[in-house]
């Protein structure tokens, strides 16, 4: 009865997997909560807070719309012309409160500060960065990748080595550290999908485009040429160049990273954009070194990016996949079709 049981399950529960977005609780005064914020034994919501006003605790708001007194804010939540939000309530009385933000996924900045805004490379300074609650600070783009673009050494991947933050070698015989990301905040937890005539490797990820969840296939890949950790960077700046799902950055004169579409893909009533980057391996050959196939409707580019860094991952790691975006379902043609 139970293994009766397990089959069903297998075949019908696997998918949808389900995540959710990651809730962000700010404090009255600007900081973000480090626990959660909750009455913590007092009459009050409050947590623990980095930034803001600087003081260890500060008040925040269990949900939106709440005062740190739990009731119902009758205003917004804002300052108000002070250094604290507070809200007003219907009897005329106030409250601190907090706001509260929904937030895909976060990132971390190399000191452990969580990035308010994306990681982006600031070509300037030739680093990725976000804001945190303390200004402007480096951030990986995606695990094992550093702030300048290097992935990890394979020997030295992304871990903490006792410390408190992550961190790596992209050397093998050099001892300098940098920081790579956090391996428990990568959005993708790959599962086998299956059902009675499919077999696929999907993860599906906490953004969602038209209330459809956005998946992703993995695919592996065979035609794969090492390349050098320099190449890498490149390719990550190159990615972080994606400005739209219809914009790929144009290859400069000399480049050796550049975005090469292949022959479009007819899949249930959608059109998909297959595109390959390509890397220069050496003055004679060229090869892909990430494979991302999605729908023409995406409209989210920062999971495009996703797509083409967790590609160029593989590809680096070993084994290589294309990865195929999709909505609802994984996409099960293939580009022979
Ligand atoms: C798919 O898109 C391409 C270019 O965006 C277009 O040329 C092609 O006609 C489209 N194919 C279908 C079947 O809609
Ligand atoms: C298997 O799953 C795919 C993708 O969701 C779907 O297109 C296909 O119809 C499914 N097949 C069966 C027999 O349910």
């Amino acid at each position: 009865m139970l293994s009766i049981l397990g089959a069903v399950l297998l075949f019908f529960s696997v998918f949808p997997f389900t995540t959710s977005s990651f809730v962000v609780h700010y404090t009255s005064s600007g900081g973000i909560c480090q626990n959660a914020c909750g009455y913590h034994g007092y009459d009050y919501t409050w947590c623990q807070q980095k930034g803001g006003s600087g003081k260890a605790w500060d008040y925040c708001s269990l949900e939106e719309g709440l005062g740190a007194s739990g009731k119902a804010c009758a205003t917004s939540c804002t300052y108000w012309g002070s250094s604290y939000h507070s809200c007003y309530f219907e009897d005329g009385k106030w409250h601190y409160c907090g706001l509260i933000a929904q937030r895909e996924y976060l990132a971390y900045s190399e000191d452990n500060y969580m990035c308010i805004d994306n990681c982006r490379l600031d070509a300037t300074v030739g680093y990725f960065q976000c804001n945190t609650v303390l200004g402007s600070q480096r951030c990986s783009p995606f695990h094992d990748i550093t702030p300048t673009g290097f992935p990890c050494h394979s020997n030295y991947r992304c871990a903490k080595y006792g410390h408190s933050v992550y961190r790596c070698h992209t050397e093998d015989n050099e001892n300098k550290w940098d920081h790579c990301g956090r391996k428990s905040l990568d959005p993708c937890v790959w599962i086998l999908f299956e059902n009675s005539t499919s077999q696929a490797d999907i993860c599906t990820l906490p953004y969602s485009q038209k209330k459809d969840k956005i998946i992703f296939r993995r695919e592996s890949r065979n035609e794969i040429v090492p390349f050098a950790k320099e190449d890498f960077r490149m390719a990550a700046h190159f990615i972080d160049g994606i400005s739209s799902t219809t914009s790929f950055p144009d290859t400069v004169d000399l480049a050796h990273v550049r975005f090469y579409k292949q022959e479009n893909i007819f899949c249930k009533g959608l059109n998909y954009t297959n595109m390959e980057l390509w890397v220069d391996i050496s003055n004679r050959a060229s090869a892909p070194i990430a494979h991302v196939i999605f729908p023409d409707i995406l409209d989210a580019v920062e999971v495009l990016r996703l797509a083409f860094y967790t590609s160029l991952h593989s590809t680096f790691y070993q084994p290589a996949y294309t990865i195929t975006v999709s909505f609802g379902e994984p996409m099960l043609c293939s580009p022979d079709l």
